[in-house]
Parts: C-alpha cells; structure tokens; sequence
C-alpha cells in the first residue's frame, strides 16, 4: 500500500538535509518494493515569507493526511525582531500541538566510529553513551497562558507561564516507563522539585505511574545535577523523562557531547495520526547553501520515520546499517571531523548523502 510522507524542508540548512533524507527513503523504498509518495509543504521563515503564516494552512493539511511527516529545521535571522507569535519557530510549535505530538523521542548514541568526536575525556567517552531522552513536547511553559509583555510602573516587563496538568505528565510518564521496558530498564525523571510547583506534581506523578512499572528503576533529579551529570558520566544513563523545558535544554547537551548535534535524530509523536521526525538540530543559517551540513541527522530521522512512523523495522535497519558503513569508510562532514586523521574522508552533506545512497 503506498504511504505518504509529507516533506516540511523549513529554513536555512533544512532544503539541503531532507533532500538527501528524501533520497535515502526513496532507495529504501526501492529495496525493498515500497511505495511511497511525497507531498511538499511550507513551514517556518519560508512560509512567513510566502504566505505570512509560519504554519499555513495548506502545510497543515498536507501533514495531517499523510502517513508520516519528514521534517527539516525552522529559524530564519530574518524575522529575529518579530514577536513570538510572528517567528519561523512558531511553525514547528503550531504543528506539534495541532497534531497531538505529546511525546519527543531523542536518541544520544555515541557512535565508536566517531569515539574520537566526542567531547568528553576518553576515560568518560569510553563507559559510552546510549540514552533516550523522552521530553514531553506540547505543555510547559513553551504553550503556558497567560504570557505577554507589559509595563509596570513605568517597566518593560515580561512573563511565561510554567503549567502542566497530571493528565499531560501522566501520559508521557507512561510511555517513558514503556519505552525504558525496550531498553536497559532504567528511567531518570528530570525536575525541579526543589523550587517549582509543576516539578513537584511531576515528581508526585511519575511514583505513581511507576507502581504499574515495577520492572523498572525509577529515580529522580534535579535539572541542573542531570546537565552536569550529562558531561561527568552520561553512561549512567538509560531513559531520561523530562518537561518540555528541561528536555529542549538536556537533548541539545546531550547529542553535543556524542560530538555533534548533525548526528542526532528525533520523532514526536501522539496518539494518533502521523507523527514528525527531525533531526535536534537548527537550521544553521550560517552555513545554509554552502553544502557544509550533515544530513545524518536527518537521515536517521528517516530510519525513525520507517520504524515508529510506518512500523518497517527492516527498512528502518538498513539506513542505520547504510550510516554505519558510510563512517567506518571514513566520510566526514565538518562538523564530525575533529582533529581529522589518518583514513578520514572530509565530505560535504551531497556528498555524505550520496555515501549513504550506495550503501543501501
Ligand atoms: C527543538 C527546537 C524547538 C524547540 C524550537 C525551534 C522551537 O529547539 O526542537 O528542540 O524549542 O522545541
Ligand atoms: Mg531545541
């Protein structure tokens, strides 16, 4: 049966990455006799520029009646001095929500072939690193009301909203837990239960999902202790469960340490319906159109797409296996080139791509 994917290339380096993404899946899909059909919209500084809308409603549409959407990055500098509601990141946000992507699923997995990119000491980069951040994506104080600027007594002054219910922690508390039972059976929320009240009913939350979750160790941190502990030992790690907030902070740290936020992949979803795969990082304005990306990021999005987004566990293998050969052969884009060395290949992202195309 022919699947739908809807591609939402976005800003800066997004055209450039999920064309090879899209090259990737189209190979797949011709290995192993799949037919997939894609469909193209506008989102983020793109679409404000078009349309004036940064999700408009042909985009959103397209996503909803596809079986998977395929999504590049959104930040445009351009549009730097608009206010929230005005901002390319906007459409990703309007997405999330509008589709029901509660759940954000974000891998750090530090490849051995790229041991010697990792940040940390080799004593550290040796214990390894292979942890899922389960950041709940469509609460806190990313969609909070009231939130606003004003004047006070003569002060400019701003304000968020901090809020979850036990309904929105419950359910991304759940799929932690399910999701930890796949894995090394080891969960960490994340909180600040020490200063904030959405912390505390997240904390009181969790202990009490986790009594359906015997099998599974729970433990609980502090937010600043989990972003040290990240760069002190990460392999202490398994699944880390955390709000919105925390979970957009921890999983940049997170995939940075590996060596390279262009590695890391991601899927959100909800429900039902479609769910979203990207890769962690922006849209790099700074090196958009000078070929200097790294699509890997997105291609593993691609390998999460075929996996959790259309259940092709098989198809899904053979893009990691493709990821896998294309850096033992040495290929390099910048960003994962460290010193450089002997056997290593610098490439650029068609490059890169066209690596992983062969090895399909
Ligand atoms: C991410 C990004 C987004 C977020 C931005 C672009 C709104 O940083 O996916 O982590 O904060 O969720
Ligand atoms: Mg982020």
């Amino acid at each position: 049966m022919a699947k739908t994917i809807c591609l939402l290339p976005g800003d800066g380096i997004g055209p450039e990455i999920l064309a090879q993404g899209r090259l990737v899946l189209e190979a797949v899909g011709r290995k192993f006799g799949l037919d997939f059909r894609f469909t193209d919209g506008l989102i983020g500084g793109a679409a404000i520029a078009a349309t004036g809308k940064a999700l408009p409603r042909e985009s959103l549409e397209l996503a909803q009646n596809s079986d998977a959407i395929y999504f590049g990055a959104v930040g445009d500098p351009r549009f730097d001095a608009n206010p929230p509601d005005k901002r390319p990141e906007r459409g990703i946000l309007e997405i999330r929500k509008a589709l029901g992507l509660f759940a954000n699923l974000r891998p750090s997995l530090l490849w051995p072939e790229l041991a010697s990119a990792c940040l940390l000491r080799a004593d550290t980069a040796q214990k390894g690193i292979d942890l899922l951040i389960v950041r709940e994506l469509t609460g806190d104080i990313y969609f909070g009301q009231p939130r606003g600027i004003a004047e006070e007594n003569g002060l400019r002054l701003a304000f968020n909203t901090m809020r979850y219910d036990e309904s929105e922690i419950r359910r991304i508390a759940r799929l932690g837990f399910e999701l930890a039972q796949k894995r090394k059976r080891r969960l960490c929320s994340v909180d600040k239960s020490n200063v904030l009240e959405c912390s505390r009913l997240w904390r009181t939350v969790v202990a009490e999902v986790a009594r359906d979750y015997p099998d599974i160790a729970l433990s609980n941190m502090y937010v600043d202790n989990a972003a040290m502990q990240l760069v002190r030992d990460p392999s202490q790690f398994d699944v880390l469960l955390t709000s919105n907030l925390f979970g957009d902070i921890l999983s940049d740290e997170a995939a940075a340490i590996t060596g390279s936020l262009g590695m890391q992949p991601s899927a959100s979803l909800g429900t039902t319906g479609p769910g979203l795969f990207e890769p962690i990082h922006g849209s790099a304005p700074d090196i958009a159109g000078t070929d200097k990306a790294n699509p890997l990021g997105t291609i593993l999005s691609g390998a999460m797409l075929l996996e959790q987004g259309l259940g092709l566990s098989e198809a899904a293998r053979a893009v990691e296996e493709a990821v896998r050969a294309t850096l033992a052969a040495g290929f390099r884009t910048p960003d994962i080139l460290g010193t450089g060395g002997p056997g290593l290949l610098p490439v650029g992202c068609r490059e890169m791509g066209a690596e992983v195309l062969k090895r399909i």
